[in-house]
């Protein structure tokens, strides 16, 4: 079974090691100082190898993290077309047809060819046919009118655009049965995860996850920002090339998902690692009448069997 991650050791494996990790630890210092964030262009071959060597195996870990916890509400769901925006190197689309087997027509909208050629490449080798046969459309995000779709995804490119370019494109998506937004777990990412929370509501969607209720956010802005994390582990490539020692990483992400169908929602939402200590599990939920610190004990053993089993990112019952 070829993984992204053995397409990616033989794709990424054709550009000298040198030159790939000196692109890497650009686009990290770009990243990380956020400096014009639209500065950061994968416009040369060796610049999109770098990205999907370094970034690409984390961003498609938070996206299967974001769409398994929606796919778990809604069993019945199964999407057959989609699209994702901004969609690059194609993580998005791997992570989906890992979570999704109804996908069948899959298109990848972005603006640069470089990165959606080697998405392509990287196709080639997954052994889903709906990713080997995804369309690679050019387009620039903006006045994008987005193809209708089972499933709309925009993950990890809103700090690249205006502020306008932000609005519209978020609204675009709104026309699919579901859309989901993904964007690094830090305060300014989750900030854009609210504003396109917003865009998707005022568009008549209602939020399926991670929020169990459309309402307001209660977590004091300022002081916490929700978000999620994915544990995925390092090839000896991705390592050099982060000049990591650890083989595994935490990709913090946040995310909202939205409908316009009918949609079991989770009556809460776990926001923190569960402190489990003996005879107790704490736990910080968000539910409809907002943030509640709970603490379930050995008392209620049905209750305390379900706390010890629950992660960060779980729905509660
Ligand atoms: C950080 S990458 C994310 C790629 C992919 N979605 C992922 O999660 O790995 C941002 C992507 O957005 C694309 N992009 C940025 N601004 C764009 C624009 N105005 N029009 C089309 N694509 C754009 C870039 O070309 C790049 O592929």
């Amino acid at each position: 079974m070829a993984t992204l991650s053995d397409a990616l050791d033989v794709e990424v494996a054709r550009y000298p090691t040198k030159r790939l990790a000196d692109s890497a630890q650009h686009l990290i210092h770009r990243y990380r100082t956020g400096v014009d964030p639209a500065s950061v262009v994968l416009d040369a071959e060796v610049t999109a190898a770098a990205y999907a060597a370094y970034r690409m195996p984390a961003t498609h870990a938070a996206v299967t993290a974001a769409l398994a916890e929606v796919a778990g509400l809604a069993p019945d769901f199964r999407p057959r077309t989609m699209v994702d925006v901004g969609g690059g190197t194609g993580a998005a689309v791997w992570a989906a047809a890992g979570v999704w087997s109804s996908l069948g027509e899959l298109t990848v909208l972005d603006q640069s060819t470089q990165a959606m050629g080697l998405g392509k490449r990287l196709a080639e080798h997954a052994d889903s046919p709906a990713v080997r046969g995804v369309r690679w459309q050019r387009a620039a995000l903006g006045d994008l009118q987005v193809p209708p779709a089972d499933l709309v995804t925009l993950s990890y490119v809103l700090s690249e655009l205006t502020d306008r370019a932000r609005a519209a494109t978020v609204r675009a998506m709104a026309t699919a049965t579901l859309a989901v937004v993904v964007e690094p777990g830090t305060p300014a990412g989750y900030e854009r995860i609210m504003a396109a929370r917003d865009e998707l509501l005022a568009a008549g969607m209602r939020v399926v996850a991670p929020c169990p209720h459309s309402g307001g956010c209660p977590i004091p802005r300022g002081q916490d920002w929700c978000h999620f994390a994915a544990r995925l582990g390092r090839s000896p490539l991705h390592q050099r090339l982060k000049t990591a020692s650890l083989n595994f990483e935490d990709e913090k992400f946040s995310y909202v998902a939205a409908t316009r169908e009918p949609w079991p929602s989770a009556p809460g939402r776990v926001l923190r690692h569960p402190l489990k200590r003996k005879g107790m599990v704490s736990l910080r939920l968000c539910g409809p009448e907002g943030l509640n610190d709970t603490i379930v004990s050995k008392r209620d053993p049905a209750a305390y069997r379900a706390a010890r089993d629950t992660e960060w990112g779980d729905p509660w019952r």
